[in-house]
């Protein structure tokens, strides 16, 4: 484990930030490009975790970036929240503290606004400010449907991505394989694969010799979690020109919950964010 033991939402946000940085470094450098950031899960700007009675708060992935003023700040900020609450505080912590920045904020599901960005980002050069766009995609669980990711094939913009293979997609897929017709179609929507496609890869027949015959028995694939993530690494090589590999984030007792993984079409972006999830895996 690295230096933020398994602080997984703290070591996701100085990932986030680090690249942030190193991008704004070179976007400093392209006038004539609108630098723009887009937050799908924006949460409230804060996090709270622990006892209520002592709480423990970490600024969240929202406000770290907005706070950053070195080597630029980005041009603009979308904010995407789904819950009225927390985007009534992301307002407080964010539109409010920095009135001089351009901050937009609507409450809606990330799915919608992802196609909507893709349609901008796919307008011709003029009509669309030569936008340039840093994403970051946070659910809180399976929220991301694959054919809104889908949308953003060719378009300029770099993509970090909390993908939930263990606290997610591992937990649908039964031992037996025997899943509801609810969770395979969770399953179906965030992978956008079909249900036979997804039993073929994760499940394997066994025959078995018995005192009554031959019985067919069906188990799930060793090492799950890090196949899940192989799988959604394979799937997104399809859309972006580069992905990395994904990155485990564990909790505290070492479960793996989620993949992080970065994607773009341009390979000086690879190389940085490769750099920077190698530095914090060897720490
Ligand atoms: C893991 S939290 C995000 C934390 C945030 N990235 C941070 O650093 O503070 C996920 C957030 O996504 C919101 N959410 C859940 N489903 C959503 C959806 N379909 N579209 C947009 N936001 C959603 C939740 O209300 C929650 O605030």
């Amino acid at each position: 484990m690295n230096q933020f033991g398994g602080d997984w939402t703290a070591l996701k946000i100085e990932i986030l930030v680090e690249y942030a940085k190193a991008y704004l470094t070179i976007m400093k450098k392209h006038i004539y490009w609108r630098t723009l950031y887009f937050d799908g899960f924006a949460g409230t700007g804060f996090i709270v975790r622990g006892k209520a009675e002592n709480p423990e708060l970490t600024i969240g992935a929202a406000r770290r970036i907005v706070e950053i003023d070195k080597p630029k700040s980005f041009d603009g900020y979308y904010f995407v929240e789904k819950d009225a609450k927390n985007v009534k505080e992301l307002r407080k912590n964010t539109q409010e503290a920095f009135p001089q920045k351009t901050i937009h904020i609507v409450e809606d599901d990330c799915n919608i606004k992802l196609s909507d960005m893709a349609e901008h980002l796919k307008k011709p050069k003029d009509q669309r400010n030569y936008d340039k766009v840093l994403s970051y995609i946070d659910p809180c669980g399976m929220q991301l449907d694959w054919d809104s990711l889908k949308k953003l094939e060719g378009v300029g913009a770099d993509v970090w991505i909390l993908v939930p293979t263990g606290m997610g997609v591992n937990r649908l897929l039964k031992k037996d394989g025997e899943i509801s017709d609810k969770w395979i179609d969770k399953l179906e929507r965030f992978l956008g694969l079909t249900e036979q496609q997804i039993k073929n890869f994760f499940f394997r027949e066994k025959v078995e010799l018995t005192l009554f015959g031959e019985e067919t028995r069906v188990t799930k694939i060793e090492k799950a979690v890090q196949r899940a993530a192989e799988l959604y690494q394979n799937r997104l090589g399809d859309v972006f020109e580069f992905v990395t590999e994904p990155f485990e984030l564990r909790n505290e007792k070492n479960s793996i919950m989620y993949h992080l993984i970065f994607v773009s079409n341009n390979s000086a972006a690879l190389k940085i964010a490769t750099d920077i999830l190698n530095k914090y895996k060897h720490q």
